[in-house]
């Protein structure tokens, strides 16, 4: 890798205009999918109301410290993802290219749930699934040919209903990225977090008001405390977490590299970390009080219905609620409405930790780089998920993008910036001389000891258990093609990233403050004063 010849003309950074406008696009990148398609179910699989416990538990001792770790790598070091670890140390540049491929990989299907939820928001209006929700989902919508098990297979029969929508959510993510940090993700999570959470808890009144209400909620939170012995329930709230903060692959990186130089970090990170996971909750309360009601009409326990999990428990579960009650319309759109907006606004975040990181490496400005990186995912997207056999390739990948990627990715940050590079003291030294909450020693325990532990083990598990069982029942090429080699993408498309020569140069920048601090304490005479503002 050179830069030699590289230009060092900086472009001036980026800037959220505010705490606020921060605080609420972090919110809006944490609040996503994960939340309200994937929580509920989790929870429910996983022990009930004694997953709660593993819940707090992962939030306090990986998701909150390694959302601080993000926040100081990328807030001290001011670049994308590749350019912060960069900084920190140049060998680790291909850390921040891997974490910048997760997020390519994710967005290409994120934006395909997206669209479903989009199509759903429409459908509700009519309650166009008809009294066959399985059916309309997954064979008039989805159109999906009768692959799985031992036939995994892939075909290029485009599906417009999934098609159009598709290319919509394309479109608007690209015109709001194109319009910049300011004037485009943050005015559009100002907008869509608000209504959000104005829509979501309509939502949760109305579910809440239903007749069997309460035994949904019996369900969900009566605790299964014998799940605690199970590794595999606190694996799953490990992973839960992760996917759901936004921690470990260039999100909050990306983010806090727009805050200013003297910028708070602490309080907004909790702030953020709370509203995330009392979103969560929320969503449970929301979806299984529901799901009581459904019970109740049917005359059956909750734990009789089916399709309590995945994208079944949002696409045709929910679908049977709404036509079975009172304003049943609105209900739908409030829930497949949320959806989207809880969606798009982590797309956003998930599409600018590849727009940026573009935009620093070739030197190209935040339109050219929306369009350029956007078409490419956009025909990626619409290639791999608007066909026939879009939904199984969507299991696998997510599978293996956050088992193994996400997870190794939190674990190599962690093993490399602690323990090799022994960067923890100055980057605690940042975030206690930029915020006001002061983090203490246990955060060393926590990111240099709690998350290398149980995330490699969870890692190893986890590898060992789909190289051992397979997944789902899948052909083991289309696993080879598809799980493993989504992994395989990852490495390679960071090494070839990593090796490609950086348009602007990358390393005339000073770290802010200095560590350790000197003896006036004040600021190290910087290189370049419009990267380091
Ligand atoms: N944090 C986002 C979610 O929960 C990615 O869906």
């Amino acid at each position: 890798m050179s830069t030699d010849g590289a230009a060092t003309r900086h472009r001036p950074r980026e800037q959220w205009t505010g705490q606020t406008g921060f605080i609420l696009s972090a919110i809006g990148s944490a609040v996503g999918l994960g939340n309200i398609w994937r929580f509920p179910g989790v929870a429910y699989d996983n022990g009930g109301g004694a997953f709660l416990v593993p819940y707090l538990v992962a939030l306090l001792t990986a998701g909150i410290p390694i959302l601080l770790l993000d926040y100081a790598v990328g807030h001290r070091f001011r670049g994308s993802a590749p350019a912060a670890f960069r900084r920190l140390w140049r060998r680790l540049e291909a850390l921040g290219w891997f974490q910048v491929m997760i997020s390519f990989v994710i967005a290409v299907y994120y934006a395909a749930v997206v669209a479903w939820a989009l199509s759903f928001f429409v459908y509700s209006f009519d309650l166009r699934w008809g009294d066959d929700p399985a059916g309309f989902f997954t064979g008039t919508y989805l159109q999906l040919a009768d692959v799985g098990g031992a036939d995994s297979w892939v075909t290029l029969d485009f599906v417009p209903a999934v098609l159009v929508p598709l290319v919509l959510v394309w479109v608007v993510t690209l015109v709001v990225l194109g319009a910049g940090v300011a004037k485009g993700v943050e005015r559009a999570n100002v907008v869509f977090i608000p209504l959000l959470v104005v829509a979501f808890s309509i939502l949760v009144v109305r579910s809440l008001t239903l007749d069997g209400a309460a035994d949904g909620l019996n369900a969900l939170f009566t605790p299964n405390w014998s799940a605690l012995g199970d590794p595999n329930v606190w694996i799953a709230a490990y992973a839960q977490i992760f996917f759901s903060l936004s921690v470990a692959f260039g999100i909050m990186i990306t983010y806090s590299s727009y805050r200013r130089r003297r910028s708070n970090l602490t309080s907004p990170g909790l702030v953020v970390a709370f509203a995330n996971s009392s979103f969560e909750i929320l969503a449970g309360i929301g979806v299984f009080a529901a799901l009581g009601f459904l019970a109740h009409q049917q005359g059956i326990g909750v734990g009789e219905l089916e399709g309590l999990t995945g994208p079944i428990l949002s696409f045709v579960t929910f679908p049977a609620i709404v036509s079975q009650m009172p304003a049943g319309p609105l209900f739908g759109a409030l829930f497949f409405g949320s959806l989207v907006i809880a969606g798009f606004t982590s797309l956003l975040s998930i599409l600018q930790v590849v727009s940026a990181a573009f935009q620093e490496k070739f030197g190209i400005d935040r339109r050219q780089a929306s369009l350029r990186v956007g078409v490419v995912a956009a025909v990626v997207s619409v290639l791999g998920f608007s066909t026939t056999t879009g939904l199984i390739a969507l299991d696998t990948i997510d599978n293996w993008a956050n088992n193994v990627g996400i997870v190794a990715s939190a674990v190599l940050t962690c093993v490399l910036v602690v323990w090799v590079r022994r960067e923890a003291p100055a980057l605690r030294y940042h975030l206690n001389t930029v915020s006001t909450v002061q983090v203490g020693r246990w955060w060393y325990a926590a990111v240099g000891v709690v998350v290398p532990a149980v995330l490699g083990y969870m890692l190893i598990s986890r590898i060992v258990t789909l190289a051992v069982d397979g997944y789902e029942g899948y052909a083991s090429w289309y696993l080879g093609v598809f799980g493993w080699g989504t992994i395989v993408f990852l490495v390679v498309g960071a090494a070839v990233l990593t090796a490609t020569r950086w348009r602007v140069d990358p390393d005339r920048y000073d770290a802010w403050p200095p560590f350790p601090p000197g003896p006036a304490g004040g600021s190290a005479g910087s290189k370049n004063s419009e990267v380091s503002r």
